[in-house]
């Protein structure tokens, strides 16, 4: 048995800012709302004309992950892509990525499972790796939501949140198994699935049905916040105790903790619950907004460029979103 490690990490942020003020032009909204409920003061989105899809900002944020970690793309075994907005209904951006990094025929997977998507990913990963089957993994994370919300006062409550870019990172086999990836935890209930979703189109309500009704709105996203602020709370808190257990750990022992940007809110709450310091912590919704299953990535990623990650922390990963679907990670650096 093998532990797997993280040996090389990169992101991909469109340059287009979008301001709280420039979505108060678009729809009924103003920045004063938007700060006070959920932290953010602006997000990136694709500019129409660019080129960017979530398979072209995961391909671009993995060529600077794949750099970072001293290898080449040819060193590359196996591709694990979570997205929630994948360029084509089929197939993957897995094998997107495969062809635009001219690598071998090596196998790619897309995972769907939204903002959890990330740590689901790269628990995956960690099992191929584990077992001793790859060696050398890359795990992206992408998302494009900009060109799917609702930019009209109606989608005010969900489109303010979202914001598109992309993280990256290779997974290497680590033979001392003190180190790297400790433990991951996944879960899901599936009975609230319809508190955040898009609903369509889906083989049960395909594109000439939605195109009949102008009153069908269910391509946009749904979501009963507060109600999945409240699911939030509870399980990030009961996930990351979960992976601290596992590994014997308490809460004094977290170096740094990377939770899923959904909503500054959630994070703090988080913070105090665990009580945290502000450098434990690590938080940039302000600057992107919710990137779902690039969030986590992302964030690792600037945490790790600003110095805040260093060899034998302990950092945690942890995340909540559709399906219902949470899950952590635990990581001694
Ligand atoms: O990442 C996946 C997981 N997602 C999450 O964890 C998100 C969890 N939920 C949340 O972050 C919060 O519920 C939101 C930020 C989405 C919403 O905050 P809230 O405090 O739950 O607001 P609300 O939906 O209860 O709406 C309060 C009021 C409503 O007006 P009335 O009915 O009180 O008159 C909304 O219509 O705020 C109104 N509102 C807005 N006003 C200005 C909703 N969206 C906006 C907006 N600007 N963008």
């Amino acid at each position: 048995m093998y532990n797997s490690k993280i040996i090389g990490l990169g992101k991909y942020l469109p340059e287009h800012v979008v301001t709280n003020d420039d979505l108060s032009q678009m729809m009924d909204t103003n920045d004063e709302w938007i700060q006070e409920r959920t932290g953010i003061k602006e997000r990136r989105w694709i500019k129409e004309g660019t080129d960017d899809t979530s398979a072209v900002m995961g391909a671009k944020a993995s060529r600077m992950a794949i750099d970072r970690a001293g290898l080449t793309k040819d060193d590359i075994d196996f591709i694990v892509f979570a997205t929630m907005t994948p360029d084509y209904y089929f197939p993957g951006c897995g094998v997107q990525i495969q062809d635009m990094l001219d690598m071998k025929n090596i196998g790619a997977i897309d995972i769907r499972n939204q903002c959890s998507g990330f740590v689901y990913a790269i628990s995956v990963a960690d099992q191929f790796i584990k077992t001793g089957m790859y060696k050398n993994i890359l795990v992206v994370g992408s998302e494009y939501h900009s060109n799917g919300l609702d930019k009209s006062t109606r989608g005010r409550g969900v489109t303010v949140i979202f914001g598109d870019g992309a993280g990256a990172c290779v997974l290497s086999r680590e033979e001392d198994t003190t180190k790297g990836i400790l433990s991951t935890h996944l879960h899901s209930e599936g009975k609230y699935a319809d508190k955040l979703i898009v609903e369509a189109p889906s083989i049960k309500h395909w594109v000439p049905e939605i195109m009949e009704s102008k009153e069908d709105l269910s391509y946009f996203p749904y979501m009963d916040g507060t109600f999945v602020f409240k699911h939030a709370v509870v399980r990030f808190s009961e996930v990351i105790i979960e992976g601290l257990m596992k590994n014997g750990l308490q809460k004094e022992d977290i170096d740094m903790l990377i939770p899923h940007q959904a909503n500054l809110r959630i994070a703090q709450f988080i913070q105090k619950k665990f009580g945290l310091s502000n450098d434990q912590v690590f938080n940039n919704i302000m600057k992107y907004g919710n990137t779902t299953a690039a969030s986590v990535i992302i964030a690792l990623t600037e945490a790790w460029e600003q110095g805040k990650i260093n060899e034998g922390d302990n950092v945690v990963l942890a995340a909540f979103g559709s399906g219902f679907t949470w899950g952590s990670v635990i990581i001694k650096w």
